[in-house]
C-alpha cells in the first residue's frame, strides 16, 4: 500500500547537491582505455572521437567534414572484480558509440548496438570471472553512412553500474507531473524494479527541491512491495507551492528512492525532474498554461575542435551564447543526443525536440540508418523515450527528419508507427516530424504526427492553419540562410543566390541575405510567423556551424569542410545575425549591432550598405558625424542601402518609444598591431581562449590572417585551435593557424592545479600571455 505524505515546505534541508541521475553505483569508466586502429595502439581517455584527430584532406567528402571518420577500431580495457563483486550485478553503459558496437568480454560476445548516437547498457555477469576480464567494444564506421560528419569512437560517456541483484531496473523510473492549480501538482512516478527472487522491499522515495540552498525534502512515500523481476509499482505525491520548470525558471527536484530489503540497503535511485506542463495546441505551444513561442536552433553534435566528443564545459559555452540570443529551444538534429546535453538543458532552461532518425526505410546514404531500421527502429526509439522522459526540457518527441516516405502513401505507416512507439511509451508528449515535402502538409501523411513539423515552408503556414485548424504545427527547419563571419560582398544584392561566387573565394557574404534555393533569410520566415499567431515556433538551421554539409561549396577540390548555416561560426564566434535574431528573441536586450565592419581601404567613395539590428524602432546612422538619415525598420533590420564609405566611423543611435534606446559604432582599422587575447569560457576542465588583432588604437582589425603559434604553460595542454574559417584545411590539433576576420580561439585542458599561462605569438608583434 502507498502512503503519500506531503510536507510543507520548511522541510529537511540536506546540504550537498547530489550528481545527475541514476543508481548510486554508476561510476564514470572513462579512463584509461586502449585504442587500436590501423594497426597502431595507444591510450585514451573518453569520450574520444578519432576522426577529429585526423587531418583535414582535400580529397574527403566535404558532405562529412573532410575527415576520416570511417574505419574499423577496438577499445579495450582490463576490469578487475573479486569474487564479492560478482554477487553484485555489473552493468557497462555506454551514452553512445560510433558505430555498430559489439562487446566482447573475456572474448565472448556480451552484446552491443549498431546506431552510434543510441545510449545502450550491457550485463557484463554472465562473462565475468573474479580477477581480470578484458572487456573490447569493437566498433565499424561504413562509408557512406551520414550526411554531415558522424564522429568515431568511444564518443560519449561510458559508465560502470553496480547494483545489488534487488534494485531499480536500468532506466527503470518514469516521472510525469499535473498541475493541480494554485500552486498544487502531482509528480506520479513509476519504477520498474528487478530481482533475482521474489522477496520483500521496502519501497522508499523522498522528493527533494534542489536550490542554491541545497536539498529540501517536500513529500516521501514509502510502500513494502513483494519484488519479483520486472514488478512495476507506481508511487504519487501532491505537492504544495511547487517550483515550476521553465526557460526563465529552470527549477528542479529530485526523487530520491531507497530499496531496503530484509538484510539492508539495496539500492538508492535517483530521478532528477521538473514540474510543468508542456501542451501543443491549434493556436500554438502552451508552457504551464502560458503561450510561449520556441524560439529555437537546431543542433548537430559536433563541437568544432573536439568533433563528435561530448564535453559538459564546451556544450555549457555554447548553450550560454544561445540563452543570451533569446533563444529558448533546441532541436537535437537529427539523432538522440548525448544525454547530458538534456541535463544542460533541464538545468539552463531550454524546450527540447528530441530527434530520433535522419531516415526510416528509404535511405539517403547507401550505409545510413535505412539499413538498420527494420531491425532496430523500435528498440532504438523505445531507448531514447526511456532515457530522455523524465527531462523537463523535453516537450515533444520529433520521429524524423526529411524522410522520404511522406510523399508515398503506402508507406505512411511507417511515420504511424513510430508516433504509436512514442504514445504508448510516453503518453505525456506529442510527435512531430521534420517534413520537406511540398503540400505533404495537406494529405492523409498530416495524421501520422502529432504536431505537424514544415521545414522552410513558412509561405504554407498560414493555409494549413486554415485547412487543419485542429492540428499544431511549427517550423521544424527555418531560415538556413548562409554567411561566412566577417566577409561581405559588394555590391549587396537582393537576390539570395548572390552572396557568393563559385570562383571563389569560397566564402558567403554576411549581410544575411542569402540562402541555397530552398531556403531563405531570416526575415522571410519571420514575415510568415507574424501574420499567422498559429505557428508554435520556429527551429532555426542552425545555431552553431557544424563539421561537414559546406553548402554552397560542398565541390569535390574544394577545401570547404563544415557549414556556413550558423548564427555562431565553429570557433563560438557570433555572425551578425546573432544580433538579428536577438533583437526579436531578445527584445529586452538594449543593444544595436552594426554591420558590416568600417574597415575597406578602396572602396572610398563606393556605395557600403549598413544595416543595424536592434529591437528599437527607430534608428539614425552617421558616417563621421554626418547624418545618414533617421528612419524605421524596413521589415526586421534598419537598412542605408546608400552609404558611401568614408575612412573613420559609422555610428547609429536608436530609438524606442522616441527615448534613446541604444548606440553603436564601428571604426576603421589601422594595421594590425598587437594580440589581444582573453578568456571567452572557463569551465571545469577546459577553457576556451579568444585572440584579436587589433591596430594601436585597440580596433579589432577585421581582415588579419597573421599566423598565430599557441603554447602552453604549466598544468594543462592545448586541445586544438579554430579561427571559424568554413574552408581551413589546418588540423584542429594544430598549435598554429592563420587569424580568420581578426579573430582564432584556443582550446585549453587542465590537467592539474597550479597557474597555467597560455602564450600567442605572431610574427612583427609582441607575444601576449594570458594566464588561466
Ligand atoms: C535540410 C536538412 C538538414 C540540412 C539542411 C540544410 O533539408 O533537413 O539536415 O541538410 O537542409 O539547409
Amino acid at each position: 500500500m502507498n502512503t503519500v505524505r506531503t510536507l510543507a515546505l520548511a522541510g529537511a534541508l540536506a546540504l550537498a547537491l547530489s550528481a545527475a541521475a541514476q543508481p548510486a553505483g554508476r561510476k564514470s569508466w572513462n579512463e584509461g582505455w586502449t585504442f587500436t586502429k590501423d594497426g597502431a595502439t595507444r591510450t585514451v581517455n573518453l569520450p574520444h572521437d578519432w576522426g577529429v584527430e585526423q587531418p583535414f584532406l582535400l580529397e574527403n567528402p566535404g558532405e562529412s567534414g573532410k575527415l576520416a571518420w570511417w574505419g574499423q577500431a577496438t577499445y579495450t580495457k582490463v576490469l578487475k572484480v573479486t569474487a564479492k563483486d560478482l554477487q553484485k550485478d555489473l552493468r557497462l553503459e555506454v551514452d553512445g558509440a560510433f558505430s555498430n558496437a559489439v562487446v566482447y568480454v573475456n572474448g565472448q560476445q556480451a552484446g552491443g548496438w549498431p546506431y552510434g548516437y543510441a545510449s545502450w547498457a550491457v550485463e557484463l555477469n554472465p562473462y565475468l570471472v573474479a580477477g581480470n576480464n578484458v572487456i573490447e567494444i569493437s566498433l565499424d564506421n561504413k562509408p557512406e553512412s551520414s550526411r554531415w560528419y558522424p564522429g568515431g569512437g568511444l564518443y560519449r560517456n561510458v559508465w560502470l553500474t553496480t547494483t545489488e541483484k534487488t534494485a531499480v531496473a536500468h532506466w527503470g523510473s518514469y516521472i510525469t507531473t499535473q498541475l493541480l492549480g494554485e500552486g498544487r501538482a502531482r509528480v506520479i512516478q513509476k519504477l520498474t524494479l528487478k530481482t533475482d527472487y521474489l522477496q520483500v522491499a521496502d519501497i522508499h522515495t523522498r522528493i527533494l527541491y534542489r536550490s542554491a540552498q541545497g536539498e529540501q525534502m517536500v513529500a516521501e512515500t514509502r510502500s513494502t512491495e513483494r519484488v519479483y523481476d520486472g514488478k512495476e509499482i507506481e508511487q504519487a505525491f501532491d505537492l504544495l507551492d511547487a517550483h515550476l520548470w521553465s526557460p526563465d525558471t529552470p527549477s528542479l527536484y529530485v526523487a530520491r528512492t531507497t530499496v531496503e530489503g530484509a538484510d539492508g540497503t539495496k539500492d538508492v535511485y535517483e530521478t532528477p525532474f521538473g514540474i510543468r506542463s508542456a501542451d501543443f495546441r491549434p493556436d500554438g505551444f502552451y508552457l504551464n498554461g502560458k503561450k510561449t513561442f520556441l524560439k529555437g536552433v537546431c543542433l548537430h553534435h559536433d563541437a568544432g575542435i573536439l568533433g563528435a566528443a561530448w564535453s559538459d564545459d564546451a556544450w555549457t559555452r555554447r548553450l550560454q551564447m544561445l540563452k543570451k540570443m533569446g533563444c529558448n529551444a533546441i532541436r537535437t538534429s537529427h539523432n538522440p543526443p548525448a544525454p547530458e546535453l538534456l541535463d544542460l538543458c533541464d538545468k539552463l532552461g531550454f524546450l527540447v525536440m528530441d530527434e530520433f532518425t535522419d531516415t526510416w526505410t528509404l535511405p539517403k546514404k547507401e550505409n545510413g540508418y535505412a539499413t538498420l531500421f527494420e531491425d532496430w527502429a523500435e528498440k532504438d526509439l523505445v531507448a531514447l523515450i526511456h532515457r530522455d522522459r523524465n527531462h523537463p526540457s523535453v516537450v515533444i518527441w520529433s520521429i524524423g527528419n526529411e524522410c522520404n516516405e511522406q510523399g508515398d502513401s503506402t508507406r505512411w505507416h511507417v511515420a504511424q508507427m513510430l508516433t504509436d512507439i512514442c504514445h504508448r511509451e510516453d503518453p505525456t508528449r506529442l510527435t512531430t516530424a521534420g517534413n520537406n515535402h511540398p503540400f505533404v502538409a495537406f494529405t492523409g501523411y498530416a495524421n501520422t504526427h502529432d504536431v505537424f513539423g514544415f521545414n522552410y515552408k513558412p509561405h504554407t503556414y498560414k493555409r494549413f492553419a486554415e485547412e487543419r485548424p485542429g492540428q499544431p504545427f511549427l517550423g521544424s527547419e527555418t531560415a538556413s540562410c548562409i554567411s561566412t563571419r566577417g566577409y561581405y560582398r559588394f555590391p549587396v544584392e537582393q537576390d539570395k543566390s548572390k552572396g557568393w561566387d563559385m570562383q571563389g573565394p569560397y566564402q558567403v557574404s554576411s549581410y544575411d541575405l542569402y540562402a541555397p534555393f530552398w531556403a531563405s533569410c531570416p526575415d522571410y520566415e519571420w514575415q510568415f510567423e507574424d501574420e499567422v499567431p498559429q505557428c508554435a515556433g520556429e527551429f532555426v538551421w542552425t545555431g552553431y556551424d557544424y563539421l561537414g554539409e559546406p553548402t554552397p561549396f560542398d565541390v569535390p577540390g574544394l577545401s570547404a569542410r563544415s557549414s556556413y548555416f550558423g548564427i555562431i561560426d565553429l570557433a563560438g564566434f557570433p555572425k551578425d545575425r546573432y544580433w538579428l535574431y536577438q533583437s526579436r528573441w531578445a527584445p529586452e536586450v538594449a543593444s544595436a549591432h552594426i554591420l558590416p565592419h568600417w574597415t575597406w581601404p578602396g572602396r572610398e567613395g563606393k556605395v557600403t550598405p549598413v544595416h543595424v539590428y536592434s529591437a528599437a524602432d527607430e534608428a539614425e546612422l552617421f558616417v563621421n558625424g554626418v547624418s545618414q538619415g533617421r528612419r524605421k525598420k524596413d521589415g526586421y533590420r534598419f537598412v542605408w542601402a546608400d552609404v558611401k564609405y568614408k575612412p573613420g566611423t559609422v555610428e547609429v543611435v536608436t530609438y524606442k518609444d522616441g527615448k534613446v534606446w541604444a548606440k553603436a559604432k564601428q571604426r576603421t582599422a589601422g594595421a594590425a598591431y598587437k594580440l589581444a587575447p582573453s578568456i571567452d569560457y572557463k569551465g571545469k576542465e577546459l577553457t576556451y581562449v579568444t585572440v584579436d588583432i587589433q591596430d594601436r588604437n585597440g580596433v579589432l582589425v577585421p581582415d588579419a590572417a597573421n599566423q598565430l603559434t599557441f603554447t602552453v604553460q604549466g598544468p594543462a595542454k592545448l586541445v586544438g585551435t579554430d579561427a571559424g574559417d568554413p574552408t581551413s584545411l589546418t588540423p584542429f590539433y594544430s598549435n598554429q593557424l592563420p587569424a580568420f576576420h581578426g579573430k582564432a580561439s584556443a582550446l585549453v585542458r587542465r590537467t592539474g592545479e597550479g597557474p597555467v599561462t597560455v602564450t600567442v605569438m605572431a610574427q612583427g608583434m609582441r607575444k601576449a600571455v594570458i594566464t588561466l
